[in-house]
């Protein structure tokens, strides 16, 4: 191993090197960083080189940015372990594993009160941006269908949705050519709320996102009066427009811990729901699904035929292989926890976030702007109206020092000039935890209050992407 003083930033190295403690006689001591190493290393050396490099990654269990599991107990992952080899599309080989998806898939749509669950059609994706891509992407080609079946132009379509939905909504835009129809979020209204809908929606329009959860704040957009706003439209201006839920995050929390709030098929416009396993359905990385209400919803045209057990099964998605074990976890935790167990762990988690948001909306530096109430998530801003040596970003950095990972980031577009910080809460962050960051919040909040000149605006970087 050469003395020789590393540049600061390593990722620019062109050699890994190994550590003598883990080297073996004979091996070498130096890999190569951008190009497959000349020679074999041990199994236990390239172990150990991931493994070292990948533990300078943030800690799971501190990281109150994400949305994703980061936890699953011990026989999840006996299960991950036992089955991690099974390829999801290799229908006619994994027979036990196809029918466990399309289990699955019928379960979601009876907890979304699908009015006929076993008639509904849909898929499991490798997380809620291929379900989104897939159910605008329906939606698009049903209008299109409409209207050239009465001899109308379809070459301009537009979606209706409001500016804080999720970047995959940009994405399909962009990727699908279909006008992105922009309803800004604000102040007076933090969602999208069916408000003048009838100045965004023309006989282009696809349909209209309904975020179920919003990224930026965890608050849900009403579906139902939006629902209700269409139904208006409809009778005044003859345009039967339908609703994609993106439920990425409140499909998995609302039925357990809000069944009071209607939101889902209940609504007969609502065509498409999708979620993401791998947030509140507690499932490790890699998994969502989207469901479409009936047959008609998913025209015929977007369904792909393979051959299965001497006959034909219609298949939907972007991509081919995928892992089936995030399923086979998925089917595990709708056993292990049933609806009671998913119940008791939203609620803790909910009671969490509320817990936080109490806390936070005590501080006289703060102004919660969500809390908690709908997804377990909390965000709030600096309380206008006097001057501040330091800002979020400065506190998020001193957070950070202690572990702690609390995003902070603006809103978007017309509500950028705010700055909001967030805290998703799950079911790693329990009520003794959480007091410690009470604690924390409070002395680096003290600390940078006690400054007496401003913090050079250094770091000013939204530590979050949406
Ligand atoms: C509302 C919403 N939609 C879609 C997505 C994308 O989900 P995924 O990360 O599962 O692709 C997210 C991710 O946070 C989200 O919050």
């Amino acid at each position: 191993m050469s003395n020789t003083r590393r540049p600061v930033d390593s990722a620019e190295a062109d050699v890994v090197e190994v550590n003598p403690l883990f080297a073996r006689p004979g091996e070498s001591t130096e890999l190569a960083r951008f190009s497959i190493p000349d020679c074999e290393s041990l199994p236990e050396t390239a172990y150990q080189i991931v493994h070292d490099e990948v533990a300078l990654d943030g800690n799971a269990r501190l990281n109150l940015a994400t949305f994703v599991g980061t936890w699953m107990d011990s026989h999840a992952e006996k299960l991950y372990a036992d089955t991690f080899d099974k390829n999801l599309i290799d229908k006619d080989e994994y027979k036990a594993t196809d029918a466990i998806e399309e289990r699955c898939r019928i379960i979601l749509a009876d907890l979304w009160h699908a009015p006929e669950p076993r008639n509904t059609i849909g898929a499991s994706t490798i997380g809620s941006s291929e379900a989104c891509m897939l159910g605008g992407l329906a939606l698009k080609r049903r209008w299109q269908h409409a209207r050239r079946s009465v001899g109308k132009s379809s070459e301009r379509p537009n979606l209706v949705m409001s500016s804080a939905v999720q970047v995959c909504w940009k994405k399909f835009c962009s990727y699908w050519d279909v006008e992105a129809r922009i309803v800004s979020i604000s102040e007076e209204r933090k969602v999208l709320d069916g408000h003048d809908l009838r100045s965004y929606v023309d006989e282009n329009t696809i349909g209209v996102v309904a975020v179920f959860g919003v990224t930026y704040t965890g608050m849900y957009e009403p579906v139902e009066r939006i629902a209700a706003a269409l139904d208006e439209i409809q009778a005044s201006k003859g345009l039967d427009i339908p609703i994609h839920v993106d439920g990425a995050t409140g499909a998995f929390v609302a039925p357990f811990i809000q069944p009071h709030i209607t939101w889902d098929f209940r609504i007969s416009r609502v065509a498409s729901i999708n979620v993401s396993s791998h947030k509140y359905g507690l499932v490790y990385p890699g998994l969502g699904w989207i469901v479409w209400r009936d047959q008609a919803a998913l025209p015929e045209d977007l369904r792909f035929r393979v051959a299965y057990l001497g006959g034909e099964t219609p298949t939907v998605g972007l991509s081919f292989t995928r892992p089936g074990a995030q399923v086979l976890l998925q089917y595990y935790l709708f056993l292990r926890l049933g609806r009671d167990g998913y119940q008791r762990v939203h609620q803790a988690t909910q009671d969490v976030a509320q817990y936080l948001s109490r806390e936070i909306a005590k501080m006289p530096q703060f102004e919660l702007w969500s809390d908690g109430s709908d997804l377990p998530v909390l965000t709030w801003h600096l309380r206008k109206g006097r001057s501040y040596n330091w800002n979020q970003y400065h506190l998020s950095d001193r957070l950070r020092m202690k572990g702690w990972q609390v995003p902070t980031y603006p809103m978007p577009d017309d509500l950028t000039h705010l700055t909001v910080q967030r805290i998703v809460v799950r079911g790693g962050l329990s009520r003794d935890l959480a007091g410690a960051l009470v604690a924390d919040l409070h002395a680096e909040v003290g600390f940078l209050e006690s400054l007496t000149a401003p913090i050079e605006a250094l770091g000013e970087r939204p530590g979050f992407h949406h």
